[in-house]
């Protein structure tokens, strides 16, 4: 390595003075263009720092020449949206269930929202209108496992079903086989009694069969005596032709072999107190011409 820095020839490049083997080093200027977006950037950094709000001080913060405070802006958006909120979301929050389903007019501003907030939030599980699928309820059926006045339905809706929720309504449908309290010859049995039940629509007492004492003794203290479900325990009916799961044989020996815990998620948190009230009068209308006998 020897030498001074020399002008190159062909770029016309002063070198370093470095030399390796002959090989010298080029001492190339940074190109003005990007000294020019430096120095730019820098001064806007200066001039934004004195306009916008910028350094923590502790307690407080630099609050910038413009006064910008995203928080205001924030609150201020959401007073001009309370004000232009239609007059029938300050009806929902003043009336009770009754005096709405009473008023034609806010009803058809129910099932109008309604639909968009249950397209949004319940369809993915109880299927566009309610109509539900396997292992979940259909709501238009109206046969209710926990019972469909509104304020029930409300709060199913507030708190789930075998959520997280501190008060969640707890569903267990014991697995009979899995957990070895009854054969599977009995399960067999009382499936063919279920079927039975459910596809004659007979009382039960007509359907003594040999299920009957075995239904009796393991079921009808969830199911009630006349196996039509108990709002109580969740318990569905079993005597009318509406299945979460399924009312054929096959599947009612799987529901009774390994049990069933459907989950229905809490919306407390999800969705305001406002959409939930639409959302049970949705549901309670949906259900309306269903043939649920509770
Ligand atoms: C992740 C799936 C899921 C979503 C989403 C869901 N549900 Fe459910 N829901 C269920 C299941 C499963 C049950 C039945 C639980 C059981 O089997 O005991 C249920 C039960 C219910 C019940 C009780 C019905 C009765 O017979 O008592 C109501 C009411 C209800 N859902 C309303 C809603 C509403 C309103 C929404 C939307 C805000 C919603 N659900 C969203 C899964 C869901
Ligand atoms: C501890 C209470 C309890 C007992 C005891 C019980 N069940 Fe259930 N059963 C339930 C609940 C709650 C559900 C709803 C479970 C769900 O949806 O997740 C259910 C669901 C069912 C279903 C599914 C219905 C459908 O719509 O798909 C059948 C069938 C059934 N039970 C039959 C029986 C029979 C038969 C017995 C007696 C051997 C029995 N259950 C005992 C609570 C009980």
């Amino acid at each position: 390595m020897s030498g001074g820095a020399e002008r190159d020839p062909l770029t016309g490049h002063m070198t370093t003075g470095h030399e390796w083997n002959g090989i010298k080093e080029l001492n190339t200027p940074v190109p003005r263009i990007v000294w020019f977006f430096l120095i730019t950037t820098f001064l806007f950094s200066l001039f934004w720092w004195v306009l916008m709000p910028a350094w923590p001080l502790g307690h407080t913060y630099t609050k910038g020449l413009m006064g910008i405070d995203q928080r205001q802006m924030v609150a201020d958006d959401l007073r001009r949206a309370a004000e232009k909120a239609p007059p029938w979301r300050a009806e929902v929050i003043r009336l009770d269930y009754a005096d709405m389903q009473a008023d034609p007019v806010l009803m058809e501003q129910v099932r109008r929202h309604g639909a968009v907030l249950f397209g949004d939030n319940c369809a993915a599980c109880h299927g566009p209108g309610g109509t539900g699928g396997p292992g979940f309820p259909a709501l238009a059926a109206g046969a209710w496992l926990w019972g469909g006045a509104p304020e029930v339905l409300a709060e199913t809706i507030r708190v789930g079903i075998n959520s997280d929720h501190p008060d969640t309504r707890v569903s267990q449908m014991p697995a009979f086989g899995r957990d070895q309290m009854l054969t599977r010859a009995e399960l067999q049995t009382l499936s063919g009694y279920v079927v039975a039940l459910s596809a004659l629509e007979m009382p039960i007492e007509v359907a003594q069969g040999n299920g009957y004492a075995l239904f009796a003794a393991n079921c009808a203290a969830c199911h009630g005596e006349d196996a039509r479900g108990m709002v109580e325990t969740g318990a569905p009916n079993l005597t009318d032709n509406v299945w979460i799961y399924g009312g054929d044989g096959e599947t009612i020996f799987t529901t009774l072999f390994y049990g069933r815990q459907g989950h229905m998620p809490r919306w407390d948190q999800r969705l305001s107190d406002l959409d939930r009230k639409v959302l049970t009068l949705y549901v309670a209308d949906m259900a309306e011409g269903g043939h649920g006998d509770r």
